[in-house]
């Protein structure tokens, strides 16, 4: 027999977000009660805005870092699903490390109380970038990472790697010290409707989308990644909530080895064009071979990415496509809006040392 979610009360903090508010649609298909709890740094209400008036669903803003915000949202709550950070694409985790730090602080909080309030489950949004940096540095290997190659000596992706790592450890702990049940899902870069242009996909999109010629690409594209489809990287995490109790860390990635410059030029074909490449070698590109092996997904959830990276285009640009203006997505981009312009704007609004 399937789980049960019909009924559920669930808790989606970050509930906003891009991953988070397509968690809350597939989860409200599924007669789940969701309380989603976003403080709007990042995420945005337009994402919501089908679910802001129904019965079963309650948005709160506020900051999950307050004690008092957290165990008011853990109030009769099942499941967690713990999608709320501070997060951005390759610039960010390069360049800004304070905004990640707070997140030692919110998912600390957020494990504590949910322990606290007794919920049955918590699902923590982690990260591709908790990997070793020193084994990712070989474009010629054919290496696929597996999840128990992060271990002593832990080497994270910046600040930003080490939060995500330190918060899959102090899960695993509760659940071993507390009784919790618990699982993280380590995301390797998101891609889809509602995403945002500082992720590099949606980046490529929006250059494309404006038709920039020459086409800036970061670096000389010949890093690899794989990246994965939203409703994919939803679709894991609630098997995940289903089927792994013990805290025990989980790749949600498709295993397609592709190049910086193989994205860009199924994007500018989507688009028609065909533009001049210019490799723009001092922008941050990150680890240059970080591709998942999500064996243990199929093995422990039953999953498998549904999308390819050619697939998931397709939606991904529609939607773009329908909700985007030239104008602004050119303004976006001349304000250097793919550096990240929110950069760990939470702390510098509260922080006034
Ligand atoms: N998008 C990716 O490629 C990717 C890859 C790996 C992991 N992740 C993780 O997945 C999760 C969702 O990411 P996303 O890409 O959908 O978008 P995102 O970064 O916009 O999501 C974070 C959400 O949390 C909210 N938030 C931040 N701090 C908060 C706080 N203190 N209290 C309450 N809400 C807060 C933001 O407003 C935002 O809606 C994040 O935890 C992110 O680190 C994403």
């Amino acid at each position: 027999m399937g789980f049960a979610w019909t009924g559920k009360n669930v808790l989606v903090t970050g509930g906003a977000s891009c991953i988070a508010s397509t968690l809350v649609d597939t989860l409200i298909g599924r007669g789940v009660h969701i309380r989603a709890v976003d403080n709007l740094s990042s995420g945005s209400l337009a994402n919501i805005k089908a679910h802001l008036n129904k019965q079963s669903f309650q948005f709160i803003e506020g900051d999950l870092k307050e004690g008092t915000v957290c165990r008011d949202a853990m109030k009769d709550i099942d499941i967690v699903f713990h999608l709320a950070a501070d997060h951005g694409g390759r610039a960010y985790v390069d360049r800004c490390q304070s905004g990640p730090a707070a997140n030692l602080l919110l998912d600390g909080v957020v494990f504590r109380e949910a322990a606290k309030a007794r919920v049955k489950k918590v699902v923590f949004a982690s990260s591709g970038c908790v990997y070793p940096n020193q084994i990712q540095t070989d474009v010629n290997e054919k290496l696929y990472l597996k999840e128990e190659m992060v271990g002593p000596p832990y080497n994270a992706d910046n600040m930003y790697g080490w939060a995500k790592l330190m918060g899959e450890l102090t899960l695993k702990a509760y659940c071993k010290e507390f009784g919790l049940k618990g699982a993280s899902c380590r995301y390797f870069i998101v891609y889809g409707p509602r995403a945002k242009e500082d992720l590099s996909i949606m980046a490529m999109i929006a250059k494309a989308f404006i038709r920039q010629d020459p086409f800036e690409v970061w670096g000389d594209g010949e890093q690899l990644r794989n990246w994965t489809y939203v409703q994919d990287i939803v679709d894991g995490t609630i098997l995940a909530a289903e089927k792994i109790d013990d805290g025990t860390a989980i790749n949600i990635g498709t295993t397609e080895r592709l190049r910086v410059i193989d994205a860009v030029q199924m994007i500018t074909e989507h688009f028609n064009y065909k533009p001049q490449i210019a490799k723009k070698l001092d922008m941050p590109i990150g680890p240059v071979n970080r591709i998942a092996d999500n064996s243990l997904a199929a093995k422990l959830l039953g999953w498998k990415p549904q999308f390819t990276l050619k697939e998931g285009l397709k939606p991904t640009i529609d939607w773009y496509r329908i909700n985007k203006k030239v104008e602004e997505v050119k303004k976006l981009i001349d304000s250097g809006g793919l550096l990240n312009p929110q950069t760990s704007r939470q702390d510098k609004e509260k922080i006034s040392v």
